[in-house]
């Protein structure tokens, strides 16, 4: 029977790649975001290339009542998740700490630590009732390492770094696997989405970098899903080559 993957903003970036990955390797997919038009024109697509079955879970991740509904009232074989890929997040904005915009702040916090918590809890308890499931959590690698003007973003991703690290534990006895993904500069909607529309800004995160692409993680994220049951990667960072962590980057240009 095929497996079940729940992926939370799939509309775009990693989420997108990872419904296209998934699907191209016969998962059934539950796709979350709150652009529904883009999610239905993803699960179009997906059947005809790979004729998947999709189910569409377009809620807001920070909307509390709206995540616990949602997933509520999946149909009975679409709550046996095998994977939660908990991917919906975004970085608004970036300045100096005492310049930074309050609304962007509470953006980030409801996005990736509310939002992120609310949805790995609704699924963990799916998963716990069955004794087998696997939570991947999109960190970052501003979770490992603060950097200049990254002030909330930096702080909601460490965030989800220790919450991953407690559900490993409070999730041990269930057997369910957590495995945190902490990337580094990938070229997705993502930097736009950080300099609000502004891209030119947002093209130069990249100069002179082969960042990752989308797909660069979700091949990632596939492989940490399909090791041996016994098998759980638990923290794994993955940067570009030109990229040596939060801060070092090699924008030379190329020698050959
Ligand atoms: N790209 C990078 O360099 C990078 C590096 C490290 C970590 N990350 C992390 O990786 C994750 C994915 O980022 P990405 O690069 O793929 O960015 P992206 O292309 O901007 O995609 C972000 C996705 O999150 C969804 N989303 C945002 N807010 C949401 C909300 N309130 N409710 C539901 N869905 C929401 C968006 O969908 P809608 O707008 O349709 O809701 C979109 O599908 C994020 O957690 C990000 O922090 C990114």
């Amino acid at each position: 029977m095929s497996k079940i993957v729940f992926i939370t903003g799939a509309s775009s970036g990693f989420g997108k790649a990872c419904a296209e990955k998934f699907a191209s390797n016969g998962y059934k997919l539950i796709l979350n975001a709150r652009r529904i038009e883009r999610l239905e024109e993803i699960r179009v697509d997906l059947k005809s290339r790979f004729n998947s079955e999709v189910e569409l879970a377009p809620f807001d991740v920070r909307d509390q009542q709206a995540v616990m509904a949602a997933i509520d009232k999946l149909p009975a074989e679409w709550k046996n998740v095998d994977i939660l890929v908990n991917n919906a997040g975004l970085a608004v904005g970036r300045d100096y700490f005492e310049e930074a915009d309050l609304d962007d702040w509470n953006r980030m916090v409801d996005t990736n630590v509310k939002g992120f918590m609310y949805v790995a809890k609704a699924i963990s308890m799916l998963m716990a009732k069955r004794k087998t499931g696997h939570i991947i959590n999109l960190g970052s690698i501003a979770g490992k390492q603060v950097y200049e003007k990254g002030n909330v973003y930096c702080a909601t991703k460490f965030a989800v770094d220790a919450l991953n690290q407690a559900m490993r534990i409070d999730l041990l006895r269930h057997g369910i696997k957590v495995t945190a993904i902490h990337p580094g500069a990938a070229e997705t909607e993502f930097s736009s989405v950080r300099f609000k529309g502004d891209e030119t800004t947002a093209k130069s995160v990249y100069t002179g970098l082969e960042a990752l692409s989308a797909m660069d993680v979700a091949d990632v994220i596939y492989y940490t899903s399909t090791l041996p049951a016994h098998v759980c990667i638990n923290d794994l960072v993955v940067t570009c080559t030109r990229q040596a962590d939060a801060m070092y980057y090699n924008r030379e240009p190329a020698t050959k």
